[in-house]
């Protein structure tokens, strides 16, 4: 009795490890042809190096001397389109920035004149927006830009806006040895370069690997959207948007085809989904200009060239997701809003210059506290509200805000009043009556 017992629970554990391990292969099975056909959600780590038996001499000689490079390149979708290293690197002799090497002459930094050749609409879009030349020009200034480059500036219907020059004051005052880790290391993503070209694409889109998963994550655009004065990173960590993104965006499909996203790839948008991507009625676009209607940047802000065309393409995107009355309410809020800190930076501008008509400022930029008082309340503040209430980021509309703006606001009366009460003149009161007049 004792031992049919035993014997009993012999067949059954036996019985159960072989219906775990039949579930086990089938699963794996089950995993395997689910890899092979979501061929489009695959993660670039698990795509083959196409370079891997490559007998090109810039190939093989590179896997020795800079591994990293051919094995970030063979994983890329251009390295399996045949696209290779002499593509972008390869130019002829005489041409501008050209370096001989190995019985050629190579770019160290391939400009957009190479990527040109194959992705022209890119370039001709990128071209036309405040990334390129206006980027540049913010901190180097228009005036030593050649007549070709100035011309193509010019051009950009919304490019020439520049209404304030205290950040290029910043720059000289700062020098070169700080401003190149500094405004350059942002505002070179527009810096022309030797052949003429302008602008640098691999700001966004990392090399060697040129992945769409990459340039659509929000962290691509925090090298250089984030901080005091553009906290766009920050906000939309904090918006609705950027929650779903941290909690579910490990499903959202990164490496879905260009120019054909919907809903089922992007439950809620990135950076990209709103200011770049093909999505839903939208197609992809490089000029970032396209969707907006406000100059959200400006101290006072006013309205694009052409804006409510940028409108209907700007909510042409949230509609795939919200319905026409949520949208138009919150664009009228939104605007509403904008207005409000217009209001409080002109009325800023109005308390200093009770000490400027009265030259109780020297004209030194950034020399005195009252500069950076002023400089804060619009730069900062005032710029970090509007852009927390057009992204979403309700403790930057608030207390990285319009309560920044009503503090620098009383530290500027003080500032102006002082200044008066040592020249001997009446101290003011900067109440609704002195605005009005
Ligand atoms: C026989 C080996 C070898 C071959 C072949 C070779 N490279 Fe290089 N390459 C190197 C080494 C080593 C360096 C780093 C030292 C230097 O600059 O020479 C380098 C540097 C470079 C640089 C940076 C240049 C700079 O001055 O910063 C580029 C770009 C480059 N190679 C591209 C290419 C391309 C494109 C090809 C094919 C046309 C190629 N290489 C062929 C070995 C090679
Ligand atoms: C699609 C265009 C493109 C292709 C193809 C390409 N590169 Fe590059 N490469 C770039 C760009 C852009 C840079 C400059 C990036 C920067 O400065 O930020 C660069 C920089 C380099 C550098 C110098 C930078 C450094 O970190 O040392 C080397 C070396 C180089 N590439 C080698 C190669 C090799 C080898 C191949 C082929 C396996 C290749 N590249 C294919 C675009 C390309
Ligand atoms: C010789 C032609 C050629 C050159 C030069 C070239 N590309 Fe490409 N590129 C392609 C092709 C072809 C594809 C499409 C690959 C695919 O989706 O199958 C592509 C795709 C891309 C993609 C999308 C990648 C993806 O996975 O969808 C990016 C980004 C890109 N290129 C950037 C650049 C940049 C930046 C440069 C210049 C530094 C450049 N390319 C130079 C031919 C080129
Ligand atoms: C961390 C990256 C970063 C640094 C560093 C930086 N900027 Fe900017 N800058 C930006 C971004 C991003 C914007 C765009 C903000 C927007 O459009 O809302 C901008 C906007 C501007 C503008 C307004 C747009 C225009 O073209 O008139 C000027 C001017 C400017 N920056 C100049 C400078 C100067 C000068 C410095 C150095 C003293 C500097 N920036 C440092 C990223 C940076
Ligand atoms: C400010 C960031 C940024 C810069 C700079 C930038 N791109 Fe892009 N690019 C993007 C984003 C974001 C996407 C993906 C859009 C989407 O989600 O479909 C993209 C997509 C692409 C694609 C794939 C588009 C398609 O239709 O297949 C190509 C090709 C490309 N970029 C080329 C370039 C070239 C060339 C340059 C330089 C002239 C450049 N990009 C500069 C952000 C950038
Ligand atoms: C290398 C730095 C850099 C990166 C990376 C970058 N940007 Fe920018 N961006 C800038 C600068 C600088 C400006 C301001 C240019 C100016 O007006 O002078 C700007 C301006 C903008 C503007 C306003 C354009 C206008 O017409 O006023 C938008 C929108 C924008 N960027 C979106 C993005 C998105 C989305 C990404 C990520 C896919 C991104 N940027 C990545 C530097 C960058
Ligand atoms: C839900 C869509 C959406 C997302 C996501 C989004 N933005 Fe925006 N963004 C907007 C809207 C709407 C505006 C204001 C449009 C206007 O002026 O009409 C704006 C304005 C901007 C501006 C200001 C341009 C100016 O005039 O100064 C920049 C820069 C910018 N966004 C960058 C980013 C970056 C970087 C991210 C990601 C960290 C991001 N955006 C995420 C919709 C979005
Ligand atoms: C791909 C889909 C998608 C797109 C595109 C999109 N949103 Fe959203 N949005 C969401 C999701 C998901 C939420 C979070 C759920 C919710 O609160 O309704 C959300 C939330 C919001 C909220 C907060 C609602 C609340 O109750 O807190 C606002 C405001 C908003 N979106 C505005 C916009 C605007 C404006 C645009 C276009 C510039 C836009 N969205 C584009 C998906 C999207």
């Amino acid at each position: 009795m004792e031992n049919k017992h035993l014997a009993n629970w012999r067949i059954l554990i036996i019985a159960s490890v072989i219906t775990a391990l039949f579930i086990a292969v089938l699963l794996m099975a089950a995993a395997i042809v689910n890899g092979r056909t979501q061929t489009t959600a695959v993660h670039a780590d698990e795509r083959v190096n196409v370079l891997a038996n490559s007998t090109d001499d810039c190939v093989e000689c590179h896997a020795r001397n800079t591994p990293g490079i051919v094995e970030q390149y063979g994983h890329s979708t251009m390295a399996a389109a045949d696209v290779g290293c002499r593509d972008c690197h390869e130019v002829s002799a005489d041409y501008p920035g050209a370096i001989e090497h190995q019985g050629t002459h190579v770019l160290n930094q391939p400009t957009t004149a190479m990527c040109q050749d194959c992705h022209q609409a890119e370039v001709a879009q990128f071209n036309q927006s405040r990334h390129a030349l206006p980027a540049y020009v913010a901190y180097a200034g228009a005036q030593d830009l050649p007549s070709e480059l100035l011309m193509q500036y010019e051009s950009i219907p919304e490019g020439s806006f520049n209404p304030d020059q205290m950040r290029n004051a910043l720059f000289a005052k700062e020098g070169p040895e700080i401003t190149k880790f500094a405004c350059q290391a942002c505002h070179d993503v527009g810096k022309p370069a030797a052949d003429g070209s302008v602008g640098e694409c691999s700001s966004c889109h990392l090399r060697h690997e040129f992945s769409r998963e990459q340039v659509r994550r929000p962290e691509t655009c925090n090298a250089c959207h984030i901080g005091p004065d553009h906290p766009q990173w920050e906000i939309y960590q904090e918006s609705a948007h950027g929650i779903a993104y941290a909690t579910g965006g490990h499903n959202w499909h990164w490496e879905a085809e260009t120019g054909t996203l919907d809903t089922t790839d992007f439950p809620a948008p990135t950076c990209a989904t709103c200011h770049f991507a093909g999505f839903g009625t939208q197609s992809t676009t490089h000029d970032t200009g396209d969707r907006l209607s406000w100059y959200l940047f400006a101290p006072v802000s006013t309205r694009r060239p052409a804006w409510q065309d940028n409108v209907t393409r700007m909510q042409g995107v949230c509609g795939e997701c919200h319905n026409p009355n949520f949208i138009n309410t919150f664009y009228t809020d939104a605007d509403a809003a904008t207005e409000k800190i217009n209001e409080w930076v002109i009325e800023s501008d109005i308390i200093l210059a009770a000490a400027k008509d009265e030259g109780l400022l020297t004209d030194e930029p950034f020399d005195e506290t009252i500069d950076f008082t002023h400089f804060n309340l619009w730069h900062h503040w005032g710029r970090t509200a509007k852009f927390g209430v057009w992204m979403q980021g309700a403790d930057y509309v608030q207390w990285h805000g319009a309560y920044e703006m009503l503090h620098e606001r009383a530290e500027l009366i003080e500032q102006v009043n002082e200044k008066r009460h040592e020249a001997g003149l009446e101290e003011l009161e900067f109440n609704a009556d002195y605005f009005e007049e």
